[in-house]
């Protein structure tokens, strides 16, 4: 079915310069980009998006990081859109990642990981809530 799902390229590509070689990737996959901005967050700002994780011993770490540089967040729309972004984007440790995947050739660590992307559909639903509008989303 035909899908959205949100997806953020994280400070440590902004600050590289990556933004267009990891946009590149996703529209490569058939997925399109329908609504897309650069945005500074506050840490309070991350830690409201990365709330699921609060009790995890790397929270700090992941909204101070989150909150360093410019970030760009987007929303990607395709078929199975969030299958096939995890897909493109590798496992979250670039370690573990396969080749071809941005992680793998990207990606610092596993916090600076490069890409974030929606891990289900109502997850999809709420993180591209709180960051676009109805109006800014133009399939
Ligand atoms: P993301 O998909 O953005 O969702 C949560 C993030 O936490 C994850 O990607 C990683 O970047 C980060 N993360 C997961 N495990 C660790 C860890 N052990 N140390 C630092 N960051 C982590």
């Amino acid at each position: 079915a035909l899908e959205r799902t949100f997806s953020i390229i994280k400070p440590d590509a902004t600050k590289r310069n990556l933004t267009g070689a990891i946009t590149a990737k996703f529209e490569e996959a058939g997925l399109r980009v329908v609504a897309s901005k650069r945005i500074h967050l506050t840490k309070a700002q991350a830690g409201v998006f990365y709330a699921v994780h609060k009790e995890r011993p790397f929270y700090d770490e992941l909204c101070e990081f989150m909150s360093s540089e410019p970030i760009v967040v987007q929303v990607l729309e395709g078929e199975n859109a969030i299958a096939k972004n995890r897909e493109v984007m590798g496992a979250t440790n670039p370690a573990e990642a396969a080749d071809g995947t941005i992680r793998k050739e990207f990606a610092l660590s596993i916090g600076e990981n490069s890409v974030h992307g929606s891990d289900a559909p109502e997850t999809a639903k709420e993180e591209i809530a709180y960051f676009f509008s109805g109006l800014e989303l133009v399939g």
